[in-house]
């Protein structure tokens, strides 16, 4: 089939790559110049595993192309939306980028091409939208096929989901989605509304973003007990209703989709004067987290933390990307800031990005210089490089032999002997 892509960010990259190197001919369209000149050369201005290398193999072979130009979408059976719905100020979704894609749609788009919403939109977007194109005479179908791909392993979550959403209101549109996904025969399909559909991908990562803030608590219950977190989450997952996942401890959920997830749908049920208590709770829960975390390395620093360095272990809002969009540890350095304290930090792939909100700290060349000179350690982000330092050399290096690991990563045997603190 003949896709075209509006938006190059995570979601409209990774699916162009694969829908292009499974046999459709995909153009991505993004206003950004910069941007497509470079991916026109098979560079991605973001760090996610084995991205380049299938946009690479896709340019190779001449089923993907890169366009600043909406005129590039004319031909396609289906125009793909996915560019961003960030928070506004009220906290709902911003829908300017989808409507302002949609009028530039509307100008070129075939007869019969269908129309597909993979930004997460609020219940009831998909529904407007239908309506929107009906006031510009125009009748496409409008399906909802939200994405549930993780930053880090986005390539293996798109070829591998667990699940393929699709909100459509008629089976024609279904089954051209059908022929769009032909490679995932093994996956469950699962047809539905365009609302339900919505509502799916807003009450996934809610759900997901809620356990987190759930066994975030329980570490804190644990700690207080001196109970081990670790195997009861362990414990926890075992049982099959609850699943293993998200339940890892650690400073708080970040990234560009919980935290704005959950407060649009909190936003949205304000609006319709529906009760959001337990989202309202979670989301509360995490925003507090970043509190007890610096309250945590005052206690055990020993307050206050003016004149102390401290050495930080991970910038991005998780492992394997270099993404620091509402990242734990950024809030966190910024509130060690703001008490006085000289930061010192190392990220494999974020600083970078993290020089743009924190420009004024010390970045070192590498994990090791961190240590030099510190007061205290602490791990931020989960990079498994991190674990494999040689702590008993390092931690000789600093004013203070303290880590506090904030990921719980580190083998509590190769600190022994050093303090050494986990949630
Ligand atoms: C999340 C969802 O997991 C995806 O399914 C969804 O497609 C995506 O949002 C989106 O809506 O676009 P992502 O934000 O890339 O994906 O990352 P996650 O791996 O879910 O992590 C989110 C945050 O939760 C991170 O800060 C992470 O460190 C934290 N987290 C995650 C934990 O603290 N504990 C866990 O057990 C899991």
């Amino acid at each position: 089939m003949e896709i075209a892509i509006i938006g190059t960010g995570y979601v409209g990259l990774v699916s162009g790559a694969i829908f292009s190197n499974v046999g459709h001919n995909v153009v991505c369209i993004d206003l950004d110049l910069a941007k497509i000149a470079s991916l026109n050369n098979g560079k991605t201005d973001i760090y996610e595993p084995g991205l380049q290398e299938k946009i690479q193999s896709a340019l190779l072979a001449k089923t993907l192309t890169f366009s600043t130009e909406i005129s590039a979408a004319s031909k396609a059976d289906a125009i793909i939306i996915a560019v961003g719905t960030p928070e506004n100020l009220n906290g709902n979704a911003d829908l300017t980028f989808i409507y302002k894609a949609l009028d530039d749609v509307a100008k070129i788009i075939k007869k019969n091409a269908l129309i597909v919403i993979k930004s997460t939109v609020p219940p009831g977007t998909c529904t407007q939208i239908a309506r929107y194109l009906k006031t510009k005479e125009l009748q496409n179908d409008v399906v909802m096929n939200p994405e549930f791909l993780r930053e880090g392993s986005a390539i293996n979550d798109f070829s591998n989901p667990q699940r393929i959403v699709i909100g459509c209101s008629c089976e024609n549109a279904a089954d051209r989605m059908r022929q769009i996904y032909t490679s995932w025969q093994q996956v469950t399909f699962l047809v539905t509304d365009t609302s339900t559909a919505e509502m799916i991908k807003y009450a996934s990562n809610t759900f997901l973003a809620t356990k987190i803030a759930f066994i975030n608590q329980m570490a804190d219950i644990c700690n207080h007990i001196s109970a081990d977190v670790e195997m009861l989450s362990y414990g926890l997952g075992l049982d099959s209703r609850i699943g293993s996942q998200c339940l890892k401890v650690g400073p708080g959920f970040g990234g560009a989709c919980f935290p704005k997830d959950i407060k649009a749908l909190i936003t949205f049920s304000k609006e319709q004067q529906i009760d959001a208590g337990i989202l309202e709770a979670a989301l509360s829960a995490n925003q507090k987290r970043k509190f007890t975390m610096l309250n945590k390395i005052k206690h055990l620093l020993g307050a206050p933390l003016s004149g102390k360095t401290i050495g930080v272990l991970g910038l991005a809002f998780k492992a394997n990307t270099d993404d620091v969009r509402y990242s734990p540890a950024i809030e966190i350095i910024k509130l060690m800031l703001a008490e006085g304290g000289n930061i010192a930090a190392f990220d494999p792939k974020a600083i970078e990005s993290a020089k743009k909100v924190l420009p004024n700290i010390c970045y070192t060349q590498n994990a090791e210089d961190v240590f030099k000179n510190a007061d205290c350690v602490v791990v931020l982000t989960e990079w498994h490089e991190f674990t494999l330092l040689n702590f008993q050399a390092l931690l000789k290096i600093t004013n203070n032999p303290l880590i506090i690991d904030l990921r719980n990563i580190l083998d509590p045997a190769k600190l022994k002997g050093y303090w050494h603190h986990r949630l």
